[in-house]
């Protein structure tokens, strides 16, 4: 009974996330950008706008030069996430691809890191008085639903082990609709477990009305994704030029 409750919450979750984030990068779309405002120094060419995305979103570049501290725990848990989410493709795939089974052990300890940088980044909110001022509510909610995602992960991974076959039986069972000819497989009864996949339920339920959205967010963001080409090139919005061709 449980293993189908958690079935159904998993494919409702999964179901809200993709349909709201996709909504969600259609309205970012359809958003003006009527000024021509990247961030100065910035480069002239779209192959030069396409290099510094890459550095902000691999390096997170502007927040290195911004805050030193807020950096280093921010992209010790955004790599230390990647790496986890990347471990976690061996409960959805059969057979593991190999690069999959090589990072297993670094994603392992990237959980720990992960538990660091979400540990850094929630001091920050908590002893930081001007950021303290800031802070809402659901910015906190963000970092202590990450923390008790890692840390029932980590709980599984070093403490109170489940069955990582029965999970993964049970996720390509999901994958594959098994139970459309009633061959689900069942979750082992692990109360760690079922914390794990309900706060992971959670957030992929509400990913698209939060601030987790500044990951497709960051692509529209005008400052950073225009080439500084204003002397060469007129900018004007797709609604400004039909409004000139008086259409
Ligand atoms: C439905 C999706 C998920 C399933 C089935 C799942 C399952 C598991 C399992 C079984 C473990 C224990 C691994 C072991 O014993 O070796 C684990 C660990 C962990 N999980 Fe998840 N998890 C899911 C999603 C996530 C997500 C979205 C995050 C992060 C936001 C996450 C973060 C972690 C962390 C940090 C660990 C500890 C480190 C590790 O072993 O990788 N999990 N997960």
């Amino acid at each position: 009974m449980t293993s189908i409750l958690f079935g159904i919450l998993l494919y409702f979750a999964t179901l809200m996330f993709v349909v709201g984030t996709l909504y969600r990068i259609g309205t970012y779309t359809r958003t003006p950008a009527p000024l021509k405002i990247p961030t100065t120094p910035a480069p002239i060419t779209t192959g030069g706008v396409v290099l510094r995305m890459m550095r902000e979103v691999v390096l997170f570049e502007s927040l290195f030069k911004a805050n030193l501290w807020t950096w280093a725990a921010g992209w010790l848990f955004h790599a230390s996430l990647a790496l986890v989410l990347l471990r976690h493709l061996r409960y959805f795939t059969e057979p593991v691809w190999a690069w999959v089974a090589f990072i297993q052990p670094f994603g392992m300890y990237a959980g720990i890191t992960m538990l660091l940088g979400v540990a850094g980044l929630w001091a920050r909110r908590i002893f930081v008085e001007r950021i303290r001022y800031i802070s809402t509510p659901s910015d906190h909610l963000m970092l202590a639903l990450f923390m008790v995602i890692a840390i029932s992960g980590l709980v599984m991974s070093f403490i109170e082990h489940t069955d990582v076959v029965a999970v993964k039986g049970f996720m390509l069972g999901l994958l594959h609709f098994a139970w459309l000819h009633s061959d689900i497989q069942t979750l082992p009864s692990n109360i760690v477990l079922y914390l794990h996949l309900l706060m992971v339920a959670v957030l992929l339920m509400i990913f698209p009305i939060s601030k987790l959205l500044h990951a497709p967010g960051l692509f529209f963001s005008p400052s950073r994704n225009q080439a500084d080409n204003s002397r060469d090139k007129r900018h004007i919005s797709g609604w400004a030029k039909q409004l000139e061709s008086g259409k």
